[in-house]
């Protein structure tokens, strides 16, 4: 029966017949003995063969292509390992290679590879250590996030990605056409003319599934989304994806003071959950990339979040030392420069924004009795900035209508939006964690594109 690696690793069971598949990292050795490390993915961490020269010659295995690259599989003894780093090893008694991968065109040669030489090869970048641990990381993450709301009476629902509203009323839609089957209509430059809508109804990819979630949560109180998203912003950025996932929350009878608790409450249960099931991916990224990364993320779990208003915060900037290359002004937006000067510089840990201008929010926010300011919450987190954005929820059907008509908002398609406000409405507040910013921040990569297998973003089609 075959073994995984990680199993293997673990085993305190020696002296017995294994069989391990896999990939081999790589070959070393001499005319006596040879070493070939494999590694099937299911840890950071190869498992060491042994091959003996008498039974495999170096000319028999390179022959045979037993090669970086290649996929095989070993039978042989799991034995103490007297290697350093590794407590056990395989001593082989047959290697089989199911698809060799010639080394002088295989391009994950043995040395280290830049991660933008990497982000041009998706396909084969997840071989690496980097994108394993990375990927094993995400996969932990995504776990934990719905075992989260299942031990807390969360339910979830899965909302649409094709939709005729703007949840955001941000206008960064992709727009959603039908193809004809025959007879495309041609442009003028003879090129086949997409500009048909969804049958017949203009629709376009979801950014965010809230209005949906608001839906079920006035029906199941306690509900989440975790799906994919879609911003057509043309912007080239290190945290900016154009399909990146979100978590978004919904909850019945909350308010914002509710809503931040579990926020945070969320975010220590996601990072103590990678710390405590992924050390071995996380020992790896530190070591390789981030020194601070264990530091911080323990950080995080041990800390309060720092909670102020956004006009508390524009006050504090204005007085900063540091110049900065936006001006701040109280009615503008916060730049991603001002909201790691406040985690990273003045406060030394995350941060819950709330309370922003209304002009500069989204119209479904509840206003504040000042009537210039809505209960809203930014969480910005160390090296990232925003990590959620979310809000108690404007309740009353007739300041929801009248913030509709400020901001442009068509009544008409979101007819079913204002029912919730006619029937049984009630205080309701919610928030999107961006999926990847957490995967950036518990992995301390630097780039959002190199913690989703397949990136989007402008001029990015191959894959
Ligand atoms: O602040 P945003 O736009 O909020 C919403 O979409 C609300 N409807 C959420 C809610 O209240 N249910 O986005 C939420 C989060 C951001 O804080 C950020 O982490 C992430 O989504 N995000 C992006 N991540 C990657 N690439 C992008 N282009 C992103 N835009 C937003
Ligand atoms: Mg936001």
């Amino acid at each position: 029966r075959r073994s995984s690696v990680a199993a293997l690793l673990a085993s305190q069971e020696l002296d017995r017949e294994v069989l391990v598949k896999g990939w081999v990292r790589t070959r070393r050795g001499n005319k006596f003995v040879q070493f070939i490390a494999v590694n099937d993915g299911s840890t950071i961490h190869s498992i060491q063969v042994v091959a003996n020269a008498e039974t495999f010659p170096e000319e028999k295995l390179k022959a045979e292509g037993v090669e970086n690259g290649a996929a095989v599989a070993i039978r042989g003894t799991l034995v103490a390992s007297q290697g350093k780093g590794q407590t056990v090893e395989i001593q082989a008694t047959d290697i089989e290679v199911y698809g060799a991968a010639d080394t002088t065109t295989y391009p994950l040669q043995k040395k280290g590879h830049t991660l933008e030489f990497l982000r041009e090869i998706a396909h084969l970048r997840p071989r690496t250590n980097t994108f394993g641990a990375v990927l094993r990381l995400r996969h932990a993450l995504a776990f934990a996030v719905h075992q989260y709301f299942n031990d807390n009476g969360f339910f979830y629902v899965h909302t649409p990605i094709i939709t005729g509203s703007d949840a955001e009323g941000a206008g960064q839609m992709f727009r959603v056409t039908t193809l004809p089957e025959q007879n495309p209509p041609l442009n003028e430059a003879g090129q086949v003319d997409y500009g048909q809508d969804f049958f017949g109804k203009a629709t376009n990819l979801t950014v965010s599934g809230q209005l949906e979630g608001e839906i079920a949560a006035m029906a199941l109180g306690k509900v989440y989304t975790f799906g994919p998203t879609f911003r057509a912003e043309n912007s080239n950025t290190a945290r900016h994806l154009a399909e990146f996932w979100m978590i978004e929350p919904e909850m019945a009878f909350y308010d914002l003071q509710d809503n931040m608790d579990l926020a945070e409450d969320f975010l220590k249960y996601l990072v103590r959950y990678a710390l405590e099931k992924c050390q071995d991916d996380l020992k790896f990224l530190t070591e390789h990339y981030d020194k601070e990364l264990l530091t911080r993320l323990q950080f995080v779990v041990d800390n309060d979040f720092q909670r102020l208003t956004y006009t508390e915060a524009v006050d504090i900037l204005k007085s900063a030392k540091q110049k900065f290359e936006f001006p701040v002004d109280w009615g503008t937006d916060l730049q991603s420069e001002h909201e790691r000067y406040l985690v990273e510089k003045h406060f030394k840990k995350p941060v819950i924004l709330t309370n922003y201008p209304k002009d500069i929010k989204a119209f479904y926010m509840k206003l504040d009795e000042d009537g210039r300011t809505v209960r809203a919450m930014d969480v910005l987190f160390p090296g990232i900035g925003e990590i959620i954005g979310g809000s108690q929820r404007e309740e009353n059907l007739e300041k929801l209508q009248q913030r509709m008509q400020e901001m442009h908002v068509p009544e008409e398609d979101l007819w079913w939006y204002l029912d919730l406000r006619r029937f049984g409405s009630a205080p309701h507040a919610g928030f999107g964690l961006g999926f990847e910013r957490l995967v950036l921040f518990v992995t301390g990569m630097a780039n959002i594109r190199d913690v989703i297998p397949f990136p989007r973003f402008p001029r990015s089609a191959e894959f």
